[in-house]
């Protein structure tokens, strides 16, 4: 077997990984891949020849897929949703700092993305490791995180009131009636890596439990400032039959909302993951 090439893709965030066709790496690859995904956050990968049932394929070779609530899906393959953007819509699909599902019990392990179709110029995701992120905050305030837990929702984002009803993008959007919350802690253990890594974000994370919305919003704001430097963080541009590969547990993403006028087409499949951990 072939070593898998694995570059780091910037200093702060992900890896990119170039003489690799997902539909047809090995079993030994694809639990390199878990690995290396839980270490660098995210994969990238170029040129892949990956048809939706291959897509598909792969995705269950990595873990149980999960569906998501709220996206619209592919009518032959209702696993992979769609993350599209039309010529004359406004508003994208995670346009700000998230991560994926953190709403949930038992959150997504990751996510598997690929680009159908690109706009010509933007269009990019960027990535943000937290890992790095909690790395560098003082012993001090590492302490105080460990003993938190905080509270994620997608009520204010999907329910019937929330953000997207609002947009160009509600007729788009599905679920609005099974919004949920969960609690979990502020900082966790790595379920594959055993390293610890922040685990709040600005689109989920609604407070810390048992504080005031007054000092959760304060303390949530110097982590979410903190984790958004661009020494965490990557930009990846890109290309059609790109895939990105990313581990929900250690890293932020958000989708750039620059390409007025063009059409983004992706597809993605939620790879199911474990309860989380604390200290
Ligand atoms: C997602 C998402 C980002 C993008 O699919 O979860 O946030 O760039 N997508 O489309
Ligand atoms: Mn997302």
């Amino acid at each position: 077997m072939q070593h898998l090439s694995i570059v780091p893709f910037s200093s702060g965030c992900g890896a990119l990984i170039d003489n690799l066709q997902l539909a047809t790496c090995t079993d030994t690859e694809v639990d390199l891949l878990r690995q290396a995904s839980s270490e660098f956050g995210v994969l990238f990968f170029r040129n892949q020849v990956l048809p939706p049932h291959e897509h598909l394929r792969f995705g269950r070779r990595f873990g149980n897929v999960v569906v998501n609530k709220f996206f619209q899906h592919l009518t032959e393959y209702p696993e992979i949703a769609e993350v599209r953007k039309e010529k004359q819509q406004e508003t994208n699909i995670g346009g700000g700092w998230h991560t994926d599902h953190s709403y949930d019990d038992i959150p997504a392990m990751g996510s598997i993305l690929v680009a159908r179709q690109v706009p010509s110029r933007g269009g990019a995701t960027h990535f943000a490791n937290l890992y790095a992120a909690y790395d560098d905050l003082s012993d001090g305030l590492k302490k105080v995180l460990h003993s938190l837990t905080a509270i994620h929702s997608n009520d204010h984002l999907y329910g019937e009131s929330g953000y997207y009803a609002k947009t160009d993008l509600a007729n788009q959007l599905q679920g609005q009636d099974s919004v949920s919350e969960a609690t979990h802690p502020v900082v966790i253990v790595h379920p594959r890596s055993g390293r610890k890594a922040l685990y709040v974000n600005p689109a989920h994370t609604i407070g810390i439990t048992g504080w005031s919305q007054e000092e959760s919003r304060a303390l949530l704001n110097y982590l979410y400032e903190h984790a958004a430097q661009s020494k965490y963080t990557c930009q990846f541009n890109w290309e059609t039959d790109s895939v990105a590969l990313w581990d929900n547990r250690c890293t932020w993403h958000f989708a750039q909302n620059d390409y007025h006028g063009e059409a983004r087409l992706m597809h993605r499949l939620t790879i199911e993951g474990t309860r989380l951990v604390g200290v």
